[in-house]
C-alpha cells in the first residue's frame, strides 16, 4: 500500500477522523441540517475543520474573519477556538445559508461569539474596519474574488495575522495549463499575490480528504 490512490487516500482520512477528530454532535447535526436544507456539500472535511480550530488556538486568536460561512461547520470549528469575549465576524452572501448556519451555530453554544454578516464580500468587507483588527481570516468564498478578499485581509487583519485559503489545489487543476476557469484562475491570481504582495508571507499544503484532493495557502501579514 505505498501508491497513493483516491480509495487510500479516503481510506486514511477515515482512520485520521476516527483517531483523531471523532465525532460530535453539535457538527454531525449542522452536517446533516445542511444536506437537508439543500446546501452544496462543500464544507471543509473534519481534519480540515478541526486544522483550522487548533491555528486559532495556537496563535492566540480573538477575533477572526470569516469569508463564505456557507452553513456553519467550519465557523463551529473556529468559534470553538475563542475565549468567551472571542468573535467570528463571518459573511454569508446566501441568506439561506445564513440561516441554515445561525441555528447551527446557536445550537452549538457559540451563538454569543458568532456575527453573520448577510451580503456579498465585495459590499460587506469595505464596512467592517470597526471590527478590525483580525488576528486570523478564513477565506473560502468564491474564488474569482481571491485577490480582492486577500487585498481586504491585509487591510484588515493585524501585522503577524494568519490568512487561510481553501481550495487553492482544487484536484490538480491549478497546474492544468488548459483550465482557464474563472474559479482556477481566481486561485492562480491569489497565490500569484501571496508571493509578490510584500504583506504576505505565504506558502501552500495539499490535502486529500473525504472532500478528495486540495489544499489550503497559509501565510502571514508582515
Ligand atoms: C467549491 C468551493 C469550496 O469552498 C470548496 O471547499 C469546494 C468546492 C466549489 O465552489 O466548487
Ligand atoms: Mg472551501
Amino acid at each position: 500500500m505505498s501508491e497513493l490512490t483516491p480509495e487510500t487516500a479516503r481510506a486514511v482520512d477515515r482512520y485520521l477522523v476516527d483517531t483523531l477528530v471523532g465525532r460530535d454532535a453539535a457538527l454531525d447535526r449542522a452536517i446533516a441540517d445542511q444536506r437537508a436544507a439543500g446546501l452544496p456539500a462543500i464544507e471543509v472535511a473534519p481534519t480540515n475543520g478541526k486544522l483550522l480550530h487548533l491555528l486559532a488556538r495556537a496563535t492566540g486568536a480573538r477575533r477572526v474573519l470569516e469569508i463564505g460561512t456557507l452553513g456553519g461547520y467550519s465557523t463551529i470549528w473556529l468559534a470553538r477556538a475563542l475565549p468567551e469575549d472571542g468573535r467570528v465576524v463571518t459573511i454569508e452572501a446566501e441568506p439561506r445559508h445564513a440561516a441554515v448556519a445561525r441555528a447551527s451555530i446557536d445550537r452549538a453554544g457559540v451563538g454569543e461569539r458568532v456575527d453573520i454578516r448577510i451580503g456579498r464580500g465585495v459590499d460587506v468587507l469595505p464596512t467592517l474596519a470597526d471590527e478590525a483588527p483580525f488576528d486570523l481570516v478564513f477565506i473560502d468564498a468564491d474564488k474569482e474574488s481571491n485577490t480582492f478578499y486577500l487585498d481586504q485581509a491585509a487591510r484588515l487583519g493585524r501585522r503577524g495575522a494568519l490568512v487561510i485559503v481553501d481550495n487553492v489545489v482544487r484536484g490538480g487543476r491549478i497546474v492544468d495549463a488548459e483550465d482557464d476557469s474563472a474559479q482556477v484562475t481566481g486561485v492562480r491570481a491569489g497565490l500569484a499575490m501571496l508571493r509578490d504582495d510584500p504583506r504576505f508571507d505565504a506558502t501552500a499544503v495539499q490535502t486529500w480528504d473525504a472532500k478528495g484532493w486540495d489544499g489550503f495557502a497559509l501565510a502571514v501579514l508582515v
